[in-house]
């Protein structure tokens, strides 16, 4: 195995967050790092809470804030469902979605996402259909979805969120990419039981910071309640996270050369036979590959120093989620599979 391996196997960003997060990081001083915020003073729970409520031009209560978007889908959870609830999955989508309907002893209930030629995409009808025989306490939809990477438009959402005015809707936007976000004030009035959670991994490449958040409906005053911390959040991630909302052009630049990645991979990988790369609106491609080379390609690309994911999951067991790294690296990926075609004749 290299020395030195690229990473590109979690859906985090090789890019690193803009250079402001790491000066917040260089100033922080005594008071960010031994007094509880202040921000109570002025009627709000976080000069976070405030900052993204400015943002997307809603009240600062509807702004929920958690240790990354897993924590705020997890306290949804505990905060609504108990032994024998049932929610709503898609039927590709991220594992932990079960584990956290499981340690309140749900039911987790899956509805079909499908594969269609050059994306998957939801079966609105399905789904719909589903939701009024089970009728579900919540229903989780991810738009853009992992692993899959497809997303719904706008419109689609409006269209699903109509029909699902009876259960609380979560709407993991994980992998959304800011800018052009303006809908969240209009989903909130027309959707009192929505939930749309955010986070600063992805797009803004801080994983590690651990800030997610989630924008809550009219109705859920109960998840404000539950995830609300009295003596404040961590001064220190607020800042960076408040830094790298003001670096838009920096993340701008970066979602573009992702955007060329995403295309270079589904042109290339396509070109591979029994390969079949699909259209992605995330960080990450999902790859299909001959299940008889799943062992052979990880071997190969180890040696190259080069970890990507091989996904080991019930329906998506011959397929390799590959994460968006710099360019450099997704042209060495790129590269390196090609030369593991080339060699077993299959291109
Ligand atoms: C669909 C989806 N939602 C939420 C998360 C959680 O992100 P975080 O807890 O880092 O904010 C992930 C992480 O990979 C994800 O894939």
């Amino acid at each position: 195995m290299s020395e030195k391996m690229i990473y590109l196997d979690r859906n985090e960003s090789n890019y690193g967050p803009a250079p402001a997060c790491f000066e917040v990081l260089k100033n922080a001083g005594l008071t960010k790092l031994s007094w509880y915020t202040k921000a109570y003073s002025h009627g709000v729970k976080s000069i976070l809470s405030e900052r993204i409520a400015n943002d997307f031009g809603i009240e600062e209560k509807q702004v929920v804030l958690g240790y990354g978007a897993e924590d705020i889908l997890k306290q949804a959870v505990q905060c609504y469902l108990t032994k024998g609830s049932k929610l709503l999955i898609p039927t590709y989508s991220w594992w932990y979605y079960k584990k956290i309907a499981d340690e309140v002893e749900g039911v987790g209930i899956e509805y079909p996402m499908v594969q269609g030629e050059e994306t998957f995409y939801y079966d609105n009808e399905k789904m719909l259909k589903i939701y009024k025989e089970e009728k579900p306490e919540m229903v989780f939809i991810a738009s853009p979805n992992n692993p899959t990477g497809n997303k719904l438009t706008l419109n689609e959402i409006k269209i699903v969120l109509k029909e699902l005015q009876d259960t609380i809707v979560v709407l993991d936007e994980a992998y959304a990419y800011m800018g052009g976000d303006d809908y969240i004030k209009e989903l909130m009035v027309e959707n009192p039981n929505l939930i749309v959670v955010r986070t600063f991994s992805k797009y803004y490449a801080l994983a590690g910071v651990r800030i997610g958040y989630g924008i809550i409906g009219a109705n859920l005053a109960a998840m404000s309640k539950f995830t609300n911390r009295y003596l404040g959040y961590n001064r220190i991630s607020e800042e960076i996270a408040i830094a790298a909302l003001d670096s838009p052009d920096y993340y701008r630049e970066i979602a573009s050369k992702m955007e060329e990645d995403r295309n270079m991979f589904f042109d290339e990988l396509n070109k591979i036979e029994g390969f079949k790369a699909f259209r992605s609106f995330a960080n990450f491609v999902l790859v299909e590959i001959p299940r008889e080379i799943y062992g052979t390609l990880k071997e190969f690309l180890l040696e190259k120093g080069l970890a990507i994911k091989f996904m080991n999951e019930d329906l998506l067991d011959h397929h390799l989620r590959i994460t968006l790294g710099t360019q450099e690296e997704n042209k060495m990926l790129c590269e390196a599979i090609m030369e593991y075609a080339v060699n077993e004749k299959m291109v």
